[in-house]
Parts: structure tokens; C-alpha cells; sequence
């Protein structure tokens, strides 16, 4: 092992001697909003990941927007900032000693690591189930993002992407935080007699509008609800044989088996919870604020699940078996249609305007390099 630490060693030296020191990133210090910064940063370190990588493009979600408003995320221990960015894609630039890598491939990085006691669901590697707490999330938690020019990882948390998608890799994390939600919501299903025939997906963003895909790609009957009427996102719906609703959740005019909630709007989850079918299952994939004012009360929704044998089940993250998953369900899904998600790429330099959003962006990503 520790030859394989030395050999690594020389072989980062060697890299840094033939490059500069100091690289590009997107910083934030968490919890001070106002911060954000394209600035230099050192190169990362090797104890971050024998893999050395070139960044391709990242994506931004509310989850950056969040962090950079100062309402979410943690520094590294010791550190002032934190890199952003967890929707990575990026060309490995060396492979390092062992990893199973070539120089060229395109990765993701995964973003959460197994807390360090570790719980019974990290120690077998369910670390998207974390108990908890203590677990870190690459761009989030505690771990540098891949917002800068390079970025290291560790082999085992490298996802290889397949070439033919080009940029939509950038879609893998995402992806992953559906095929998580439709996995649990099978196994949910299984606790009886479960023969799902329609789902419902509230929200047209790129997590509904992935989960509509998946859910299409399992051969359901797909719905899609959201507040536009017009434009992209009714039109991406209608593209893959799926129905598109605006309105009300009560006004849908069937009783879906499944929902996958993916707005975090209060009205939106107790209309759900009305809505649903005896048995179903509602998944929340969404973090919301505030929208207690005309939602129906705690009792009331308790009583609709109750009588309707309905779940309830949050989930977040992803594990590699999901990671796994979700680069097939990627690769099997329409490309032509996966491009049209990504709405508008920034430089860089444009970070700012990439976390500012516009009500016809879909996925917007920042793109470093050409794939
Ligand atoms: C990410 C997840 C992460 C969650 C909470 C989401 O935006 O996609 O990987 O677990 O934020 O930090």
C-alpha cells in the first residue's frame, strides 16, 4: 500500500512540476452570503483522490443557489471557503497508479462519503441513509465541489460516463437522486400486491423532468404537473408519449399509484396526499420553505394516508448502486431529448449569472472545457 502512496506521490509531483500551482474555482464562505468568488485556489491535493481530472461543465442546482444565498453548506474543517458545485463532468487527466481508469475517459464524481464511525448504513455503504449525520458531500458538506479547472477523486467514487453522451453527463447526479426516489418507491410498493400502472410527477424542473423519463423508460403511464402552461416544459413532457397537467393536483381527473413530488410546496404535498390512489406511494424529492397557509392540517393528512394505506417516504442522495443505475437509465434515454434539458452554459466567469434563474432555464450548466 504504501508503494502504491509513494508511486502516487511522484507521480503528482511530477504533474505539478510541469503546471502551475494554482488553478480557477468557484468559492463560497457558507452561511455569509455575498461571498461567492471565481478566484485561485491551490491545485487540489492527492489525499483528495489518486484520479486526476480536467472539469468539463458543472451543473447548478437550488441547492448551490441555496448555499450561495448563505442559508446551506459547510466549509472544510479549518477552511474559510468551500469549492461549489456537486453535478460534475469531467475528462480524467491522469489515472493514477491503480484505479482502473484511462487517461481521456469521462467521470462523474459521486458526492456524498460514508460518515467516519461509521453508522450501520455507511459501513455498507448505504451512505445516502446516513443516521448520523456526520456523513460529507463533495460541493455541499464539508468536501471541495468540482467548481474549479481540476478536481481529484477517489477511484471508487468515479462513475464512468459513457462517451456517446457527450456534455449530457453532466445530467448523471441529478439522475441519480431520481432513480433513487423510483427505486424506493418500488420497494415500497412491494410491502403488498403492486402492479403500478400510472405516476404522477409534480414539478417540470430536471428532477421531474427526469423522473418522467425513467418512469417512461419502466413502461408507466406518465403524468407531469406544473404551474407553465406554455413553452419548454409542457413540450419535453409531450415529447416522451407523456400527458402534461397545469393547475391543481385535484384537478389531474385520475388517482395515480404513484407520485413523485419534486416542488417541496406545501399545497402542492397535501393535494398529493388527497389525490393519491388506495396504496400508493407519494415520494418527496423536493426541499421547501414555508407554504403552511391553505395547506390542509397535519391531521387531515394523516387521516387521507391512513384510510389509503398511502406511504409517505422522503428521499435524498444517492448510493452506487443508484450511480450504477442511473448512468444506464442516461445511456438508454433519448439524447436528443436529454439535450434539450441543459437550457443555458455560462463560462466560468459568468458564474453569477448561471445561479441567477430565469423562468425558462431547465438545467443550466458551467461549462470549463469542451467535452
Ligand atoms: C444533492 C444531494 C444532496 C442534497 C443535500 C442535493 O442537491 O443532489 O446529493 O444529498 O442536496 O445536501
Amino acid at each position: 500500500m504504501s508503494s502504491i502512496i509513494d508511486s502516487e506521490e511522484k507521480r503528482s509531483k511530477s504533474f505539478k512540476k510541469d503546471s502551475s500551482h494554482l488553478m480557477k474555482a468557484i468559492t463560497v464562505e457558507p452561511k455569509n452570503p455575498g461571498t461567492e468568488k471565481y478566484m485561485e485556489i491551490p491545485e487540489p491535493e492527492l489525499t483528495a483522490g489518486s484520479i486526476l481530472v480536467e472539469a468539463i461543465a458543472v451543473g447548478v442546482c437550488g441547492t448551490d443557489v441555496e448555499i450561495v444565498e448563505g442559508k446551506y453548506g459547510w466549509a472544510p474543517p479549518g477552511q474559510k471557503y468551500l469549492v461549489l458545485g456537486h453535478e460534475s463532468l469531467g475528462r480524467v487527466i491522469d489515472p493514477g497508479a491503480v484505479s482502473g481508469f484511462k487517461k481521456g475517459d469521462l467521470v462523474v464524481g459521486i458526492v456524498r462519503r460514508p460518515d467516519p464511525v461509521p453508522c450501520p448504513n455507511c459501513a455498507v455503504g448505504e451512505w445516502d441513509m446516513c443516521r448520523n449525520g456526520q456523513y460529507t458531500e463533495r460541493g455541499i458538506k464539508e468536501i471541495h465541489g468540482f467548481m474549479s479547472e481540476r478536481w481529484r477523486i477517489e477511484p471508487e467514487f468515479a462513475i464512468k460516463v459513457d462517451p456517446s453522451l457527450g456534455i449530457l453527463g453532466v445530467l448523471l447526479e441529478p439522475a441519480t437522486v431520481v432513480t433513487k426516489a423510483l427505486e424506493h418507491i418500488a420497494v415500497t410498493g412491494r410491502r403488498s400486491f403492486w402492479e403500478p400502472q400510472t405516476v404522477l410527477v409534480t414539478g417540470a424542473g430536471p428532477i421531474g423532468l427526469l423522473a418522467a423519463c425513467f418512469a417512461k423508460i419502466y413502461g408507466l403511464d406518465v403524468h407531469v404537473l406544473d404551474r407553465a402552461v406554455w413553452g419548454a416544459k409542457p413540450d419535453l413532457v409531450r415529447a416522451l408519449g407523456a400527458t402534461y397537467h397545469s393547475g391543481s393536483v385535484l384537478d389531474i381527473g385520475f388517482e395515480p399509484d404513484a407520485i413523485v413530488e419534486c416542488t417541496g410546496v406545501g399545497q402542492v404535498i397535501s393535494d398529493s396526499i388527497k389525490q393519491i390512489g388506495a396504496n400508493g406511494i407519494i415520494c418527496l424529492t423536493g426541499i421547501g420553505h414555508g407554504g403552511a397557509s391553505g395547506s390542509a392540517s397535519v391531521a387531515e393528512i394523516a387521516a387521507a394516508a391512513v384510510l389509503k394505506n398511502n406511504v409517505v417516504v422522503g428521499s435524498v442522495n444517492a448510493n452506487k448502486r443508484h450511480w450504477y443505475k442511473a448512468a444506464q437509465n442516461l445511456a438508454r434515454a433519448d439524447h436528443n431529448w436529454l439535450s434539450r434539458l441543459i437550457t443555458r452554459k455560462e463560462s466560468p466567469e459568468n458564474f453569477k449569472k448561471a445561479l441567477q434563474r430565469t423562468p425558462d432555464d431547465i438545467k443550466v450548466i458551467i461549462q470549463f472545457s469542451e467535452v
